[in-house]
Formats: C-alpha cells, sequence, structure tokens
C-alpha cells in the first residue's frame, strides 16, 4: 500500500469507526460548542442569497443547516462525508429541507460538476487529506471561476487549552501518542499558515488570508461532564484508545483535578483558538 492509500485507509477506519461514535454521540453538545466557529466562518466566505455551496466533511451537518440558512431558498447546499454513521445524522436532520443534499463520498477525489459551486466551505473538516494538494485541486476545480474557499482549521496546539490541559494531564500516566509527522493528516495538520498557503497555492488557489478566532470551548457544565468529554474528543482521548479501565480511571480523576481551575459558575471553558481562511479560486 502507498503512504497516500495506507491514511486513507486510517481516516476511513476513524471516521467510520470511533471518531463517528463519539461525534455521533455527542453531537447536540459539539454543535452548541462550535455553533460560534460556523458562523463566523459564514461571515468570512461572505455568503450571499441563491448561492450554490458544497460543505466538505459536513459530519452530522450543523453546517449544512447553518449554510442553508445563510443561502436561503433560492441557494442549495451540498453535504459530503466519507463517514456512513455521521451522514446518516445529517440526512435525518436534513430531511424534508429543500435545496440540500448530502453525498458519501471523498471529497478529496470525488469527480464534482466542474466550477458547480460557488464556494466550497468546511468546518474542521479539510486537516484530514492523505495528499492535500491534490484534494484542493479537485475541490478548486468544482468552483466557479471568481468562486472562493473558506474553511475553520485549529491553530497551533499550545493556543487551544482545551486540548492541551487534558493532554499534559493523561501523559503523565499513559505514553504520548507519537507526534503526527509534518505533512501527516489530523486535526492540528493545519495549524501553520506557511503550510497552508504553501498547498492552496500549489492546489491553484490565491494566497489565502487568515483570521484569527478565539471562542471559549465549554468541555462541561460541570467538572464531571467535563473529564467525561475531555476523555471522548480530542488529543486526550486518542491518547486512551487502548488503556484498560483502571488506568483510564486514574486518567479521569487527574483530568477533573487539571480542569477545576477552569470551572465557573454555569461550566468548563478553556480557550479554543481557531484559524479562518479564506481564499479566491485563482
Ligand atoms: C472533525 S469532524 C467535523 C465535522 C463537521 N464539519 C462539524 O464541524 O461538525 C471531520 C469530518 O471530516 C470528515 N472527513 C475526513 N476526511 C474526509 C474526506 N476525504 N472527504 C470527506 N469528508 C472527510 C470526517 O468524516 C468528519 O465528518
Amino acid at each position: 500500500m502507498t503512504d497516500t492509500a495506507a491514511l486513507h485507509a486510517q481516516q476511513m477506519a476513524y471516521w467510520n469507526g470511533a471518531g463517528a461514535a463519539r461525534w455521533v454521540e455527542r453531537q447536540a453538545r459539539m454543535d452548541a460548542t462550535i455553533a460560534a466557529v460556523s458562523d463566523a466562518a459564514i461571515g468570512v466566505a461572505g455568503l450571499r442569497q441563491g448561492e450554490k455551496v458544497l460543505d466538505v466533511g459536513c459530519g452530522c451537518g450543523a453546517t449544512i443547516l447553518a449554510l442553508a440558512d445563510a443561502v436561503g431558498p433560492g441557494g442549495h447546499v451540498s453535504g459530503i462525508d466519507i463517514s456512513a454513521p455521521m451522514l446518516e445524522v445529517a440526512r435525518q436532520r436534513t430531511a424534508g429541507r429543500a435545496g440540500i443534499d448530502c453525498l458519501l463520498a471523498d471529497a478529496a477525489t470525488h469527480p464534482f460538476a466542474p466550477a458547480s459551486f460557488d464556494l466550497v466551505f468546511s468546518r474542521f473538516g479539510v486537516m484530514f487529506f492523505p495528499d492535500p494538494v491534490a484534494a484542493f485541486a479537485n475541490l478548486r476545480r468544482a468552483i466557479r471561476p471568481g468562486g472562493r474557499l473558506t474553511f475553520a482549521s485549529w491553530r497551533a496546539f499550545d493556543e487551544n487549552l482545551w486540548m492541551k490541559v487534558p493532554l499534559a494531564v493523561a501523559t503523565t500516566l499513559v505514553p504520548p501518542p507519537p507526534p503526527p509527522g509534518p505533512d501527516e493528516p489530523g486535526p492540528l495538520a493545519f495549524a501553520d499558515p506557511a503550510r497552508v498557503t504553501r498547498i492552496l497555492v500549489a492546489a491553484g488557489f490565491e494566497a489565502p488570508v487568515f483570521t484569527r478566532f478565539d471562542l471559549p470551548m465549554r468541555l462541561g457544565d460541570n467538572l464531571d461532564d467535563a473529564s467525561d468529554q475531555a476523555m471522548t474528543i480530542g488529543p486526550a482521548s486518542r491518547a486512551l484508545l487502548d488503556q484498560p479501565d483502571d488506568v483510564r480511571q486514574a486518567v479521569r480523576t487527574a483530568i477533573r483535578a487539571a480542569l477545576a481551575p477552569y470551572a465557573g459558575a454555569d461550566g468548563v471553558d478553556l480557550q479554543g483558538a481557531v484559524w479562518l481562511v479564506r481564499a479566491g479560486s485563482a
């Protein structure tokens, strides 16, 4: 198997297995926490009524609904995702709404009709391509001349305290996950604007514009809830994947203590740090 094929197989397995199960289970909570990201990204995209949008890695469909509201009844939103369980939730949530379709396919290679979208959009769904230049070149061909790409991706690990605080304490008790290679897909693969610029320009886009967006990531309504969330989504959860119950329990206790300084009156919030990226189709 080539590196690209092996990485693709890993992504397919993750987003149709452990990753999907977690996002589906926590869908309502994740949507509430990161709705601010899609609102801000839709603002950066400058969406207009009647436009046609492709939502890449649409997951459980929250952004399809937000985009459909933004383009109105004359517009159209196509969601695409490789995760069958997550796309099934998206299909159920969007059933009966005109101007929406959901496609189970790989956005990196799907043969989209050329120049068929005004905007290619994604909230945290474009960092997982094994060959990002080829994938973005494929997406660029789907954008009409003068159209644009807008996506949200995580900034550096150190700025994302909701990832850093739980992982730092978890790795006092379990081995840290191997650091990803500089070109490997993953949640933090687009933290470096220089790398993202290289990829997008090589794929035929104009040099992108990066806007910082910070938000409080609500890990839970109280410390127990937040500890469960930190064990379920994010890098600490990946470090715990194969650990036995007694180790997981010890990590949970340690994470709970580490989160205590972030507990407020109505919940536990840690900083999330996001890039909003916009690039014209050159
Ligand atoms: C972190 S989740 C984000 C989901 C959704 N955009 C949201 O914000 O709720 C990443 C999503 O990207 C999808 N994905 C990963 N690689 C993909 C690919 N090559 N083509 C389409 N979707 C992909 C995953 O299946 C998953 O649904």
